[in-house]
């Protein structure tokens, strides 16, 4: 049987993890897989979290089963810190999942038991797994344009027009922020428009917030999301504990699902769990249990705000460090947009052959698309990548 196995396409993401751990060179710079780094490239537990561990270890009588769609308290906390006031109480189902990639998973297997011929419309660019679960899965893949190579920025006139070839009943994965991997978010203004022109096609969203807090803040980063809540009857939110919290290795996700109505929203409640139930069973506890201390504990909630805030800002300082370093090479502001893009990422905009070059002679690691990760920057390696980016013509 296993001989008649193919191999996988690598992905580019997990693939690159692995090249830079084989290069020997001591002054290789991994701005490559999506994961915090503070300036001495460590990704540290933040406090709030270890204290919580620290009184989870104390409290913790047992580690019998929690439920099959996982912990309430855990799952009411993220709806709370996702929606905020625009929670349509009654019409909401969640599910544990591991990490945010198991509530992507678990929502297209939603689609497919609920509408399977669908389309997904997925961004070009977007995360190289919303396309291979999908395809995976064996649902229909659709792109839409988001990206001006040119500015660096949102193509919304491209967008929209490659989205009026939807039809009724499709799913539309957007990123609620921090888009990976280009850095690039929507506008309220142009959130309101997609929201608009989603229920006048009957289009269901499929809303990834993987990066909450990294953008412009905890709620300011919601906004798309809600602005969609608010005008939208069905929306399904795949959201991750990994980035804000830091629990990477814990696998720490909810998948939500907004319903019309509360018949609706049994069915989809009924069906996430037998869907929990049929891929892993119980949803791994750990990660969930400090997160939803942390939500609901007045001292570790703020300990976490001011440690995301330290984050956030940290990375907001280095992408302004890197403008300017680039200003001063230049003399121009034709790398403004870094400035401009939100949370780990931007596309650079540099080919295949220019990421090899800066790889090969200046020993920076970067997705072959061109995506750094800001966060493995420091103010020692700004004027190193700003320099070879112009070294190799960028
Ligand atoms: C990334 O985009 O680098 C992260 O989301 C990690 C991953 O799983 O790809």
């Amino acid at each position: 049987m296993l001989s008649s196995l193919v191999a996988q396409p690598e992905d580019k993401i997990i693939r690159l993890i692995k090249e830079f751990k084989d290069d020997p060179r001591q002054d290789k710079i991994d701005l490559g897989v999506g994961v915090y780094r503070d300036r001495t490239g460590l990704t540290p537990i933040m406090k709030s979290v270890k204290k919580a561990e620290k009184q989870l270890w104390q409290t913790e009588q047992t580690k019998a089963y929690t439920g099959i769609a996982g912990d309430p308290e855990f799952r009411n906390s993220m709806v709370t810190l996702i929606l905020g006031d625009q929670n349509p109480t009654g019409k909401v189902s969640t599910i544990h999942t591991p990490g945010g990639t198991g509530a992507v998973r678990q929502a297209l297997e939603l689609v497919k038991v609920a509408v399977p011929n669908s389309c997904i419309w997925i961004s070009d660019p977007s995360w190289p797994n919303h396309l291979s679960i999908t395809r995976h899965l064996g649902l229909k893949i659709a792109t839409y344009r988001y990206f001006d190579h040119e500015t660096r920025r949102v193509n919304f006139s491209g967008m929209m027009e490659d989205l009026s070839q939807v039809s009724s009943g499709d799913i539309l994965i957007l990123h609620g922020c921090c888009h990976n991997p280009t850095g690039a978010d929507l506008n309220q203004h142009q959130w309101r428009e997609i929201a608009n022109f989603s229920l006048k096609k009957n289009l269901i969203p499929l809303i990834d917030i993987a990066y909450q807090g990294f953008g412009d803040g905890i709620i300011e980063d919601t906004k798309g999301v809600q602005t969609m809540v608010q005008n939208l009857p069905e929306i399904l939110i795949a959201a991750s504990c990994s980035k804000n919290f830091g629990i990477y290795r814990e696998r720490t996700g909810v998948l939500i699902a907004i319903a019309d109505t509360s018949l609706a929203s049994n069915l989809a409640q009924a069906n996430m769990t037998h869907l929990n139930r049929q891929n892993y069973s119980f949803p791994p506890d750990h990660g969930a249990r400090l997160v939803s201390m942390i939500l609901n504990d007045g001292d570790l909630r703020q300990n976490w705000e001011q440690e995301l805030k330290t984050i956030r800002e940290g990375m907001i300082g280095l992408r302004q460090s890197l403008v300017a370093e680039l200003r001063r090479l230049t003399g121009s502001d034709r790398f403004g947009f870094i400035g401009e893009h939100r949370g780990m990422f931007s596309l650079l905009g540099a080919t295949e052959d220019q990421v090899m070059k800066m790889r090969k002679y200046a020993g920076i690691y970067m997705v072959s698309d061109g995506r750094i990760n800001v966060a493995g920057l420091n103010e020692d390696t700004v004027p190193i990548l700003a320099k070879a980016m112009l070294d190799v013509g960028l």
